[in-house]
């Protein structure tokens, strides 16, 4: 029977969280005399003088019903950053525990672990970028704490295989974050209806990406109530401003605009693949599943990058990152920016 409670470093178990001033009062009527707030206003004469609702309740309610899912289950990040290194703050003892990943792969992973002196296990990705769950399994040691994935993967832009995702849950009895990203341009299903079903699962998703809402900083975490409420423990007391909170409440309901971006995007995506590989410079494009393409070059990938740049066209070098020799990871644009960065590297002479 899995267990969050054993897998916890002793600290955490034993942490008594900060219990704010919005923690111990929760009524919205009354003279506010608790949190040290300014009871003017702001310069701005609006209603940011006051903290925000340190456990988002009513967002969450809103999101709850949009994924049907438990709002106790739902955990609300500053960005989808902020899950991935407070869960490995909750595991993984420094200098002793460990994260798995499959590189090349999302590389806010490597880093938080890395900040909390977590280590970092390292089992590629197959010649076909997909996971090599044996050897993955065969990696884990007594201090792997958490594995982490990514589907869509960033940069490779695959869907992982579910069948290879659902084989690692079910085998590994530490954690396994999945993290989903760039789940609305894919046409795999995410694993998000399957949560009760896996214990020890955590999926990430954001507002980020298909929803454009990149700046405002708001990530979920879907999972357990117990594993939820250790990362509510382990959180700052408000992690989410007030200004994200009422964008985000607003937002969502318009999920028919950003169903229209995301075929927009995929449009665009087919559109940019096609004409990618028509290009002279071009060596392969790979199958995306996401809004951006791993694009392998002919000639020399960061030349070409800097050649681009020359020109204010920015993508992401990849050539130096396991698997992606010589890869430019592409963003896909809108139409004009698409046309554009077709039309400069058809005038590329290498
Ligand atoms: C796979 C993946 N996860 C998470 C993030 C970060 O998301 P957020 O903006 O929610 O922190 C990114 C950003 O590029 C990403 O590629």
């Amino acid at each position: 029977m899995f267990s969050i409670n054993s897998l916890l470093r002793p600290n955490i178990s034993r942490l008594t969280p900060y219990s704010s001033a919005r923690d111990e009062y929760k009524g919205r009527e009354g003279i506010f005399l608790d949190a040290n707030e300014n009871p003017i206003g702001s310069p701005l004469g609006d209603t940011y003088n006051r903290y925000p609702d340190p456990l988002q309740v009513e967002l969450k309610n809103k999101i709850a019903e949009i994924k049907n899912v438990h709002p106790a289950k739902i955990f609300l990040g500053n960005g989808s950053d902020e899950p991935i290194d407070i869960l490995i703050r909750m595991l993984c003892t420094p200098a002793s525990d460990a994260i798995l990943i499959a590189p090349p792969t999302y590389g806010m992973y490597e880093v938080s672990a890395h900040i909390n002196d977590a280590k970092v296990i390292q089992v590629p990705l197959t010649q076909d970028y997909q996971l090599d769950v044996e050897a993955m399994l065969n990696a884990v040691t007594p201090h792997t704490k958490i594995i982490f994935l990514c589907s869509p993967n960033n940069p490779t832009g695959n869907c992982m295989d579910n069948n290879d995702i659902e084989a690692i849950l079910k085998n590994f009895s530490g954690l396994v974050v999945i993290d989903e990203a760039y789940t609305d341009f894919a046409p795999e299903k995410s694993l998000l209806p399957k949560l009760g079903q896996y214990p020890n699962m955590v999926i990430l998703q954001t507002f980020s990406k298909a929803w454009g809402l990149a700046g405002l900083r708001l990530g979920m975490a879907f999972a357990s109530e117990d594993i939820i409420q250790v990362m509510n423990k382990v959180k700052p007391p408000y992690n989410i401003n007030s200004l994200t909170q009422k964008i985000a409440q607003e937002v969502l309901n318009h999920s028919d605009k950003k169903n229209e971006m995301v075929n927009i995007i995929l449009r665009e995506r087919s559109f940019l693949k096609t004409a990618l590989e028509q290009l002279m410079v071009v060596d392969k494009v790979f199958p995306s599943d996401a809004n951006f393409l791993l694009v392998k070059m002919k000639f020399h990938a960061k030349k070409i990058y800097n050649y681009l740049i020359a020109k204010k066209i920015i993508t992401r070098d990849r050539s130096n990152v396991i698997l992606c020799e010589n890869s430019l990871r592409i963003t896909v644009g809108t139409h004009e920016e698409n046309q554009s960065l077709i039309s400069a590297l058809q005038e590329y002479i290498s």
